[in-house]
């Protein structure tokens, strides 16, 4: 059905050829769908009389954004781990944890004896409320099962999310999280069933569009990492890095070398590894809550942005390094501890976040041609959203030209 989105305060249409500073706002302005997507979008004095004639919604003057994309979590898992929370902010280290038996291990343990039911109810309440807070579109991660049959488990489950939520999921297969306790001795083992097992199953089923590997002392060397990714690009799919988190392991020159869509992570990456990124155009995914609640450095976005690496702004939600998946929150952190605009942080959780994940030309964007997934925010403008940080300013989502947040059969977009 057509219609039109009218007495818009403030829309950001986040042009995806627009520099990142610039988030292509417009005021009063008004937004035409046509069926799931936008027909036009601009100053509403500039409405054709035919698009005057659609049957419109008033938007009560609010600030209208993309549909937001958290383009890194980990969303499929059991368990939690609050205790480690709370060991690290007495003082003791990630990689400390790891090697006492707690960190992504221990939500391996749990993952692995959870059913795809629980898995899959945990994951459906959490996309929930992510689309109340305007998120539209999440990339979520396996990792969590390490061997063929929890990991096809983890898969599994996304696929079947995919078809009953309307949240857009795009799942990648990290199977190269951290070699499992049963390959301790033999990781050589570990990455040949990874590259000759479970990438090829993964592949034929279509159950993955990014394979991922975590590249750090504590998990996969850049050797190893280059030898899976470049086996999963032969199969067609995606490529993704957890790159220079908590140390540089060149992670950043290794996502440039094989034509990643994104390296995340990087708060380690020095000028080298950025200026690689830079030259082939491999997008930076920051995310600053994993930086918060692990006490780490925050991504010096302007050194990336001024080489010339677009900034993408994720959650990284996960039990261990970022326990929510808050996106207007770590948006907020992004402009507080990044250094960004209100601008660079929503193109960042945007049309760059569909670019890490390959979407640029069709989500993120509103503009003609793009999918109407869109979300209303009961905030006067771009700059009061992200600075006046509400549990959620968001009052209405769209999501491929249905309401699927507040909305209603009226002329007003009731929130
Ligand atoms: O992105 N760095 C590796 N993986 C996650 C942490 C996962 C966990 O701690 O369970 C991350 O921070
Ligand atoms: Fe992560």
């Amino acid at each position: 059905m057509n219609f039109v989105l009218r007495n818009i305060g403030q829309l950001a249409t986040c042009p995806p050829d627009n520099q990142q500073s610039d988030a292509g706002l417009i005021s009063n302005a008004a937004v035409v769908i046509e069926g799931d997507r936008v027909a036009w979008s601009g100053p509403e004095s500039q409405l054709s009389s035919a698009h005057r004639s659609l049957r419109a919604f008033d938007c009560d003057g609010r600030l209208m954004v993309p549909g937001l994309v958290d383009c890194h979590t980990h969303l499929c898992f059991a368990g939690w781990r609050a205790e480690e929370f709370t060991a690290r902010n007495m003082g003791k280290g990630y990689m400390a944890l790891q090697a006492e038996g707690g960190g992504i291990g221990s939500t391996v343990d749990a993952t692995r004896s959870a059913s795809k039911t629980v898995l899959f109810d945990r994951a459906l309440e959490v996309l929930d409320e992510m689309l109340q807070l305007g998120v539209t579109t999440v990339e979520c991660k396996s990792g969590y099962g390490l061997d063929r049959e929890n990991e096809i488990k983890q898969l599994e489950v996304y696929a079947q999310l995919r078809e009953s939520h309307p949240v857009r999921l795009l799942p990648t297969y990290l199977g190269a999280h951290v070699v499992p306790r049963e390959f301790e001795n033999k990781r050589e083992a570990y990455v040949q069933l990874i590259c000759e097992t479970v990438l090829p199953e993964i592949a034929e089923r279509q159950l993955a569009e990014f394979c991922d590997v975590f590249l750090e002392s504590n998990a996969f060397r850049c050797d190893e990492a280059r030898h899976i990714l470049t086996r999963a690009k032969a199969l067609g799919l995606g490529l993704k890095i957890h790159a220079d988190q908590l140390s540089n392991g060149r992670g950043a020159a290794l996502a440039a070398e094989l034509g990643a869509c994104s390296a995340d992570h990087l708060e380690y990456a020095d000028a080298e590894g950025i200026a690689a990124l830079a030259s082939a155009s491999v997008v930076a995914v920051s995310l600053p809550l994993a930086s918060l609640y692990l006490h780490e450095r925050f991504l010096p976005a302007r050194e990336f942005m001024d080489a010339g690496v677009r900034v993408a702004v994720a959650t990284d939600f996960n039990p261990g390094s970022a326990p929510s998946f808050h996106l207007p929150l770590a948006m907020t952190l992004a402009a507080i501890h990044q250094s960004m605009s209100p601008a660079e942080v929503l193109m960042g959780a945007t049309t760059v976040a569909a670019q890490a994940l390959g979407l640029q030309d069709r989500v993120g964007s509103l503009v003609e041609g793009y999918a109407a997934d869109l979300a209303l925010i009961g905030a006067i403008n771009l700059d009061h959203w992200i600075y006046h940080l509400r549990p959620n300013a968001c009052c209405a989502v769209m999501r491929g030209g249905q309401w699927v947040v507040g909305g209603n059969q009226e002329s007003r977009v009731v929130c």
